[in-house]
């Protein structure tokens, strides 16, 4: 029965940081020989499934489970080795503080109250040399046991532990961007575990294991299908696939995460029949209050829809002369009786501009569409908001609207899956892209207003309805996510949203020795490696802010031109004499006045611009010179000389870990390392190239351009 991890799914990556490889020179505390739990929930169960399986990994030796309520030991047929079943010496206590009067006993009324809803303490007992784990609630409990794992894994100091961990963000959410037909757009990691021919997936295990790796990175909530929903979607809330959608729910809810769908707002018509979908139409309201009572029928912890509506051709409010206030408000009234929550994303603007069109900005639209609506939202709306005003670019300013809307529940969205950051084929780290995004200082409420405190809830007085999701990078590849350590992406990003203070290196310090154990040569290398790498990505491709420079449709690869003269609204206006967008208030389309005051100032002006933003914000003749004492045009060339020679030696760092490393995680990263080097160097040559016969500005350096 428990044949823990076997051989396979440990050299393909696909254990990924639930690896719990024996540490060497640890023993085992005694208190890991036996699990005590009394209260019978599902979730609880499967923090003890959890210890189980990776205490007995850790060790090789299998605890013993004590279920005080019934005196029963569960019956064990594996191979390792079990523990006898003993309180003696100690033993691990899993419990919630209402449900077990034992963990009740562990702590103070103070203490438990100071835990919130799903947070946890973890305390030693000294007297019996037991471990607690507690919690308010069951999920609080489960991430408690996987802190406690995460320290034996990491060979922390476990002798006297006595921790308090509440989450920051009240939402924690995973998008997935799966399709029914099993394909994943904007996916990077072979096909979807959810579905495929147009059906949902019967491999619980997988999904399970899903569930696993999200709740172990803190996550509580997941949209199981793409936001672009199609025709067999569309049926997702429907007779048809509830069933099977509600077998996937159960799984999740296991682990403490409540599903959400993304709906098609033209479902009225569409799956009902209905000749509108009118918001303020009597008929389709009610056919949403109908759809909601089967749903909840189906799945009693349901979350709510996430919609894209409005947006890049999908149907909306717009259609029948509403606004996305009466468009989402009319949902929320199915979903309130039921507790359930709409998230209406803010990616919304004019995807057939024409290029000629210099007054129209794709940057402002965001801001243009929602802030005049600010505060009419009801209470169960949660506007979803790209972290920055254009579509998940290598570098980009923070949204506006974050400070914006004060009285209107925000998430932030940020994207895992590597779309414009390399396609998992390049390595890119993006816990650090993402801290610079939640530090930002919106100066909503004067200075220190920042990102975090908008999503955590805290700086308008938001409670519950807030926090942040992200588009997961996962598919069915045996390692997850196609390059092995874009793995810590997926957990980096689980990190971050329980506890947005974490640091990038603390985070990949912690993945790493999850991931690869505690060689100190390959932590210190593969620590290097992701830091730098988002700032490596960054110097080979889009300069200065400018993004963009990306082949259409499936975004890899160089191409400057490739969006210029499109309808997409992404131009970077790069002629003979220079190169930027104006978005000034002062000559330019206005964005820089969306900021608040202090921010308003940094980017309208080009002398307090930042470098790495200037393009986002000005037009400049090539050789305006940066802060950094280099002109345009050198920096452009300077940093994708480096930043290809830097990618090489990404790869270098990685083939000196050779001996230390298994053969099997060795070779997969390898190849992509060799791909990044490889293609690192065309887009230098694209770039170089493209803007030395538009300047005709030699290199100082005299380095080789085509
Ligand atoms: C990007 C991406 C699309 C996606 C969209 C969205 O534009 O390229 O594939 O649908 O974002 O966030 O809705």
């Amino acid at each position: 029965m428990y044949n823990y991890i076997s051989a396979d799914r440990v050299q393909s990556g696909y254990e990924a940081w639930l690896r719990y490889r024996p540490v060497p020179g640890a023993s085992m505390p005694e208190w890991c020989a036996s699990i005590a739990v009394t209260e019978a929930d599902e979730i609880l169960e499967s923090a003890v499934q959890e210890l189980e399986r990776g205490i007995a990994s850790l060790f090789r030796l299998r605890p013993s489970l004590i279920r005080q309520r019934t005196g029963l030991i569960r019956e064990y047929t594996g191979s390792i080795q079990q523990a006898a079943a003993t309180t003696d010496g100690g033993h691990i206590l899993i419990g919630t503080f209402a449900g077990n009067p034992q963990v009740r006993q562990a702590f103070t009324e103070a203490e438990q109250e100071q835990t919130a809803e799903e947070g946890y303490r973890i305390r030693t007992n000294v007297e019996d040399g037991s471990v607690t784990v507690a919690g308010q609630t069951a999920k609080g409990v489960l991430y408690g046991a996987f802190h406690l794992l995460r320290l034996l894994q990491t060979g922390a100091d476990v002798q006297k532990l006595d921790l308090l961990e509440n989450p920051s963000n009240p939402l924690r959410m995973i998008n997935q961007w799966d399709n029914m037909d099993g394909s994943i757009e904007r996916g990077y990691a072979g096909r979807s575990i959810f579905y495929k021919n147009n059906e949902i997936t019967k491999d619980m295990g997988r999904i399970r294991d899903y569930a696993r790796l999200l709740a172990s990175a803190g996550l509580n909530a997941i949209a199981i299908n793409n936001v672009n929903v199609h025709r067999v979607e569309s049926q997702l809330i429907t007779e048809r696939f509830l069933p099977d959608a509600s077998r996937l729910a159960a799984v999740f809810r296991s682990y403490g995460i409540r599903t959400f769908f993304s709906i098609n707002y033209a479902s009225p018509i569409e799956v009902g029949g209905l000749a509108t979908a009118d918001p303020l139409d009597p008929e389709v309201a009610e056919w949403w209050k109908q759809t909601a009572h089967k749903i909840y029928a189906a799945i009693p912890d349901f979350g709510g829809f996430l919609v894209k509506a409005d947006s890049e051709n999908r149907p909306g409010p717009f259609s029948y002369g509403r606004n996305h206030a009466e468009g989402a408000n009319m949902l929320a009234e199915a979903l309130q009786p039921y507790g359930g929550l709409v998230i209406w994303r803010c990616f919304v603007y004019n995807c057939k501009q024409d290029w000629r069109d210099r007054s129209t900005d794709r940057a402002r639209a965001a801001y243009d569409h929602f802030k005049p609506l600010d505060g009419l939202f009801h209470d169960n709306v949660i506007l979803q908001v790209k972290n920055g005003p254009m579509d998940f670019q290598v570098r980009e300013p923070v949204s506006p609207l974050f400070g914006a809307m004060e009285r209107t529940n925000l998430m932030l969205e940020f994207q895992i899956t590597q779309e414009y950051t390399g396609q998992q084929r390049h390595l890119c780290y993006l816990v650090p892209q993402w801290k610079e995004v939640l530090n930002f200082d919106t100066y909503a409420r004067g200075k220190g207003s920042t990102v975090k405190q908008i999503a955590d809830g805290s700086l308008f007085g938001k409670s519950g309805t807030c926090g942040i999701a992200a588009v997961s990078n996962i598919g069915s590849d045996a390692n997850w996510t196609g390059h092995l350590l874009a793995q810590s992406n997926l957990y980096g990003y689980g990190r971050l949203t329980w506890n947005p203070e974490l640091s990038a290196e603390g985070i990949a310090n912690e993945w790493i020795r999850m991931t690869f154990g505690s060689n100190e040569r390959v932590i210190a290398a593969v620590s290097r490696m992701l830091l730098d790498s988002w700032s490596i990505y960054e110097s080979y491709t889009a300069p200065l802010g400018v993004g963009w420079m990306v082949n259409p449709d499936h975004h890899y690869g160089p191409n400057v031109d490739g969006y210029e003269y499109s309808k997409w609204g992404t131009y970077h206006f790069a002629d003979c004499s220079g190169i930027g967008v104006n978005r000034t208030a002062a000559g330019g389309t206005g964005y820089a006045a969306q900021y608040i005051g202090p921010n308003t100032e940094l980017y309208e002006s080009l002398e307090s611009c930042p470098d790495e933003l200037l393009l986002f914000f000005h037009h400049v003749p090539y050789t305006h010179v940066l802060h950094s004492g280099k002109t345009v045009i050198q920096h452009i060339y300077d940093s994708h000389f480096e930043g290809a020679e830097r990618a090489a030696q990404l790869m270098e760092t990685w083939m000196e870990l050779k001996e230390e490393l298994e053969e099997s995680v060795y070779q997969q990263v390898l190849e992509r390392l060799e791909h990044q080097t490889e293609h690192a160097g065309e887009w230098r040559d694209m770039i170089n190239t493209y803007f030395f016969r538009k300047s005709g500005i030699p290199d100082v350096h005299e380095r080789t351009i085509y």
